[in-house]
């Protein structure tokens, strides 16, 4: 089954008000491969997401970098999936590893926050992946597994899940995963889910890979298998993220 390309650009902790908007700027004025090839969701942080939203392209779309685990009320600092909803975001990224690393996000926590924004509507950009001392002892599989398997634990519907396969060695370190290391990888996630799922979500869920992704690596990486796009972080606020777009055709 064909799974449409999908390019995720997750601006993290950065830019001004300024720089939002040449970003912005930038995308608007790219020719890329229309929406029926390639879907495009960009992630400001929470504070422009209004001024994304309403300056970006209709056929690119905004993503929060996060939500809170259920209903809003008395969670200072928090956004609630509610909110997100409110404000006409249709996607939101949980589980990144800066923020199970940081800010201690376990895989159960995930868990929960993945189910809590699918059952508002959301679309979930579900990330998993190995540290580089899980990767060189060996247990990729099983850590990615499980993280997969606390998110399959509380998910029964799939249709408005990508899961973002980003090693956290290969995340802004310029080290990015080979792409037979990715492939693999990919290949052995989409087994997990056949085996423990069900085989018509296994092909029909786009697994994407994050990790140090550019202008120069992105085709290599596009061209396997197992790779439906990409979470781009550094790269995807620069113009070079429209290269990246277009690796889907
Ligand atoms: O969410 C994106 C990933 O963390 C990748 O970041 O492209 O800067 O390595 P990076």
């Amino acid at each position: 089954m064909a799974r449409k390309f999908f390019v995720g650009g997750n601006w993290k902790c950065n830019g001004t008000n300024e720089e939002v908007k040449k970003i912005v700027s930038f995308l608007n004025e790219a020719e890329v491969p229309s929406e029926d090839v390639v879907e495009v969701v960009v992630s400001p942080p929470f504070v422009f997401l209004p001024l994304v939203k309403s300056l970006l392209r209709p056929d690119f779309h905004a993503a929060a970098q996060n939500c809170w685990v259920k209903k809003g009320g008395a969670f200072t600092g928090e956004i609630s999936a509610e909110m997100l909803v409110n404000l006409g975001i249709q996607w939101v990224i949980l589980g990144h590893s800066e923020r199970r690393q940081l800010l201690n996000e376990s895989n159960d926590f995930v868990g929960d926050k993945v189910a809590y924004a699918l059952s508002l509507g959301l679309k979930v950009i579900a990330c998993i992946g190995e540290t580089l001392e899980q990767r060189e002892s060996g247990s990729t599989i099983e850590v990615v597994a499980a993280q997969t398997k606390a998110i399959a634990d509380k998910v029964s519907n799939w249709d408005n899940v990508v899961l973002a396969y980003e090693p956290v060695w290969a995340i802004g370190t310029g080290k990015v995963a080979t792409p037979a290391q990715a492939q693999d990888v990919h290949y052995e996630l989409r087994k997990w889910i056949e085996s423990n799922v069900d085989a018509e979500v296994a092909s029909k869920t786009r697994i994407i890979y994050g990790g140090s992704v550019n202008g120069a690596n992105c085709k290599e990486l596009a061209a396997q298998p197992d790779i439906d796009g990409f979470l781009v972080g550094g790269a995807s606020l620069k113009p070079e993220f429209v290269d990246i777009i277009k690796s889907a055709t």
